[in-house]
């Protein structure tokens, strides 16, 4: 069993996506792995009312700490409760470095996610400059730390962990299965030392996977599942990630 689990980003609409959910819902019944899919917050309520009593698990891509207040455009964790999510990805590479959150906002929002028992999907990974800098192990485990402050091993152990290289994602040069294994493999030494404990802490890939190297990548015993962006899109290209079999 592996995690699947689709990050839409900013696409599709409302029709498009109303039919790849109803699909989505058909793929996922025969499959083997835990199949998710994260959408933006408009469309949460189509995927509460599609998905309903279906075996996809689904959620929100970002989110507010606070419960509620005075915070113009933001959506509490309250909210994502409301519409029953599951999960809600945090601290996306796209997050960080587009509208420039940082660890410790990260971090508050890992913190709320736990509180109000949504999955928090923790991303981590490094750019191209620091990857050239041989800086990867490095940077991966200041995220880890400081976004794991005040969080006790029984919250953490709730975390799915994503290992998304930014210079991977959306430019169809994924890392090479042997990067990928390496790293995942070091995010778990790494939980298992800052936490003093022996857990197989559920970390996952991103980026660029697809039908081309899903079986390559996810046939290592350090990755246990993907997040996908662009290959999640339509269910024709999802679908073979959905199906992926050991
Ligand atoms: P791509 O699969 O499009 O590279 O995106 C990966 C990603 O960012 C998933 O969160």
């Amino acid at each position: 069993m592996k995690y699947i689990i689709g990050n839409h980003k900013m696409n599709l609409d409302y029709i498009t996506l109303k039919g790849y959910l109803k699909a989505l819902k058909k793929v996922a019944k025969n499959s083997d792995n835990k199949v998710g899919v994260c959408v933006p917050y408009v469309y949460l309520d189509l995927a509460k009312k599609v998905l309903k009593g279906s075996n996809v698990l689904y959620g929100a891509q970002n989110m507010y700490y606070k419960e509620a207040g005075a915070f113009t455009g933001e959506v509490s964790p309250k909210m994502l409760i409301d519409f029953n999510c599951d999960m809600v990805i945090l601290g996306h590479s796209e997050r960080r470095h587009i509208f420039n959150e940082t660890n410790n906002e990260i971090n508050n929002k890992v913190i709320s996610a736990l509180n109000n028992n949504l999955t928090p999907i923790l991303c981590v990974g490094e750019t191209l400059e620091e990857r050239n800098n041989k800086q990867t192990k490095k940077v991966i485990l200041a995220q880890l730390k400081q976004g794991l402050k005040n969080i006790e091993l029984e919250n953490a152990k709730k975390i799915i962990f994503a290992y998304e290289p930014v210079w991977a994602i959306g430019t169809g040069v994924s890392a090479t299965a042997l990067d990928a294994e390496t790293i995942c493999k070091y995010i778990k030494e790494q939980l298992n030392k800052l936490f003093s404990t022996e857990f197989n802490f559920v970390v996952l890939y991103g980026g660029s996977m697809s039908e081309k190297n899903v079986s390559e990548l996810l046939n290592n015993p350090s990755i246990d599942g993907g997040l996908i962006g662009g290959a999640s899109l339509t269910i024709e290209k999802f679908k073979p990630l959905i199906n992926y079999k050991n």
